[in-house]
């Protein structure tokens, strides 16, 4: 059994982000337990002050589900060609710390947008800081999805089957991507 951290970046109540990760658990193999974080609103803006004596609680709590999970999955909007204030801050703070909650971790990027461009560039901007602090962030497959609009039905439920199955082969290669960092083999597959 694999545990996964599924955090969605933005705090928005109706978030698309969040929505493709709430889909997460019903798409993933039977060795994936997958949790979404939904706490990241605690989360204060990062300041070097705030670190002595030590963290603020709700960073302690982050910095914790991250470390114990076997994998971290991020779901990233995309603010302004960027990626949005809410996820840097997110790195920001877990890349500090002892251990660096993240480093060595296997990290897993996939973002969602109403738009046309999938959050190439957000997603390509997390990977750059993530890389950055040490998480170990699977290479492929890249999950870009756009036309957010159509891929949900109107209670939030992911519908669209294409992205249903995208996001399915993202989860099962995710895993082999875990299994792969810590040097492990998935039974009866090849890693
Ligand atoms: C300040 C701001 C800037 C945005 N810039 C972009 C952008 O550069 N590219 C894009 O695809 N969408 C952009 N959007 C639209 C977001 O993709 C959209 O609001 C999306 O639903 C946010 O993700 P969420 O549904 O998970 O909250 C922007 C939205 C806001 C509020």
């Amino acid at each position: 059994m694999l545990s996964v951290l599924a955090i969605g970046g933005s705090l928005r109540r109706d978030s698309f982000n969040r929505r493709v990760l709430q889909a997460a658990p019903a798409l993933a193999l039977p060795a994936l337990q997958i949790s979404v974080y939904d706490d990241l609103a605690s989360v204060t803006l990062f300041s070097e002050d705030l670190e002595v004596p030590r963290a603020p609680a709700a960073v302690e709590r982050l910095r914790h589900a991250v470390a114990s999970a076997d994998g971290v999955v991020i779901a990233t909007p995309e603010y302004n060609q960027s990626l949005p204030g809410v996820v840097k801050n997110m790195i920001d703070w877990l890349s500090r710390g002892e251990p660096v909650a993240v480093e060595d971790k296997p990290v897993g990027i996939l973002g969602v947008t109403p738009g046309a461009w999938g959050t190439r560039i957000a997603q390509s901007q997390l990977r750059h800081a993530l890389t950055a602090c040490g998480a170990i962030v699977m290479p492929m497959p890249q999950l870009y999805l756009r036309s957010a609009a159509e891929l949900f039905d109107a209670d939030g439920q992911l519908i669209d089957a294409r992205t249903r199955d995208s996001l399915a082969a993202f989860l099962a290669a995710f895993a082999a991507w875990v299994h792969k960092v810590r040097g492990t083999a998935i039974q009866g597959r090849s890693a």
